[in-house]
């Protein structure tokens, strides 16, 4: 009993993680059922020491007590046999830490399973990719916040590191942690879609090659939009496989696939009543990518004279760009308005100044961005809105021109930009004082009797619409 860490599932996120581990000087283990994977970890050159099992008994034996056990397994029922395999090896006080992206009502269960048999339960969300695993995460922590402080050390040394700032922190208690990542995956859908979108623009309305697509979004990386995102983006503007004169991009199918995080972050905004537009409709237009035989039938019934814009085009990319950065900011602002009313609603407690300083590194969302939202919930950590922050209102406000610009002018030439549209729709709603859903309730009561309160009167009314 000598290593400080087991990870179970040596798939490239768990071997990642245990590598990262071992450099910096943990001693930990690895196990995996299939044989070659643990052959593979220990061909790997790392400062520290890890060895791989494939007997879960020996590997189980191996660790210092309390025991930490990660998984790193995909999620879904595969979480749950390895559970069940471990538990019975495990004493009370042991610690089991789920890496993967699980379902936090998944997680809740867990957790009350294993605490009833005196063991501690993780959900943490781990972001970043192989690459995040291998040189700096940024991780997601929710559980009993006495068993983290076994496993602290550890994580706090593996992650990303901003200003010299470990990119984890203590989430909050049961699920928080994979609730957390899960939001963090929606803004990312988001931020994806509006990316997309700026292409969409960018390729059909201003027929710019890969090489000028490119060389803006190096531009726009070195500035207020600086992201992990628009940085692979650039990147992805240049890719031409050795040989090719192409872009890879332009030969890769238009059907985008998913595995279920967008979805449930709209699913739960869904459940608890919080809009989350931008989030919505980049998982639509996901799933509405994968229709390609309905798209190319109604691509001939539909044909027009094609999506031309006929605007100047440097001026209109400068549009681009703050249509870009104030939807960025609204698909954010919606992201963290779930995270805080999922807070009250489950009883997280979340931090969110504290959840935007560890996503400034190491994670899919990272950008110069959050060191704004961070800012703002630091300046009031009960912000109702990150909109209401007046820092952010200012940039908002002068991005505004643009953004009307690109959404008026893109819909009128037929360039579908739902995201930017949904985005700016909510934006108008949300500073509606007198939002038209006095007429719903007008029409609820009509035809159901729903009844309906009035201006300045209490009580609630219904009405006999229809005179006999
Ligand atoms: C991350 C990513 C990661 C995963 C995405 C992909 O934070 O590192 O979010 O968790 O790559 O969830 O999700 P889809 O397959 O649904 O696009």
């Amino acid at each position: 009993d000598q290593y400080v860490l087991g990870m179970v599932g040596l798939g490239v996120m768990g071997r990642n993680l245990l590598l990262n581990m071992a450099d910096h000087n943990f001693k930990v283990a690895g196990y995996d059922k299939d044989a070659s994977k643990v052959e593979a970890l220990s061909k790997e050159k790392v400062k520290g020491e890890v060895k791989g099992f494939t007997s879960l008994q020996e590997f189980i034996g191996s660790l210092s007590k309390p025991r930490a056990v990660m998984l790193l397994v995909p999620a879904g029922k595969i979480v749950d046999s390895a559970i069940a395999e471990i538990t019975p090896l495990l004493d009370k006080g042991d610690l089991i830490i789920d890496g993967g992206n699980s379902h936090f009502m998944d997680t809740n269960r867990r957790a009350e399973e294993l605490e009833a048999k005196g063991l501690h339960f993780f959900g943490m969300g781990v972001s970043g990719g192989e690459e995040g695993a291998r040189n700096g995460p940024s991780m997601m922590p929710g559980g009993d916040p006495n068993a983290y402080k076994v496993v602290q050390p550890i994580f706090e040394a593996i992650a990303a590191k901003v200003n010299g700032e470990p990119c984890v922190t203590y989430i909050g208690p049961g699920s928080s942690g994979n609730f957390v990542k899960t939001v963090h995956n929606g803004i990312e859908y988001a931020i994806m879609q509006l990316i997309a979108e700026t292409y969409e623009v960018m390729r059909k309305g201003l027929g710019l090659t890969g090489e000028q697509m490119h060389d803006t979004f190096r531009g726009w990386n070195e500035g207020r939009l600086q992201s992990f995102l628009v940085e692979i983006t650039r990147d992805i503007f240049a890719y031409k496989e050795p040989g090719s004169s192409q872009l890879l991009l332009d030969s890769i199918k238009d059907e985008a696939r998913s595995k279920g995080t967008g979805k449930w972050t709209s699913q739960v905004a869904m459940d608890l009543q919080l809009p989350i537009t931008a989030i919505d409709t980049a998982v639509s237009m996901r799933d509405l990518s994968k229709y390609k035989a309905i798209r190319t039938q109604a691509a001939k019934l539909y044909a027009d004279n094609g999506l031309k814009l006929s605007v100047d085009q440097a001026k209109f990319v400068q549009a681009l760009e703050e249509a870009l950065y104030f939807t960025t900011v609204i698909a954010y602002a919606q992201g963290m308005h779930l995270l805080s009313q999922a807070s009250k609603e489950y009883g997280y407690n979340l931090q969110l100044a504290n959840i935007a300083l560890i996503w400034r590194g190491g994670c899919i969302i990272r950008s110069t961005f959050l060191q704004s939202i961070h800012n703002a919930y630091k300046k009031d950590n009960t912000l109702p809105h990150l909109l209401l922050d007046a820092d952010i209102a200012a940039q908002m406000k002068g991005a505004l021109s643009g953004m009307r610009q690109v959404v008026s002018t893109a819909t009128a030439t037929g360039i579908s930009v739902p995201a930017f549209a949904a985005s700016l729709s909510y934006f108008d709603a949300l500073r509606s004082e007198h939002m038209p859903s006095n007429l719903i309730q007008a029409q609820r009561d009509f035809f159901g009797a729903h009844t309906y309160e009035l201006i300045g009167k209490e009580g609630v009314f219904h009405t006999q619409w229809t005179k006999k």
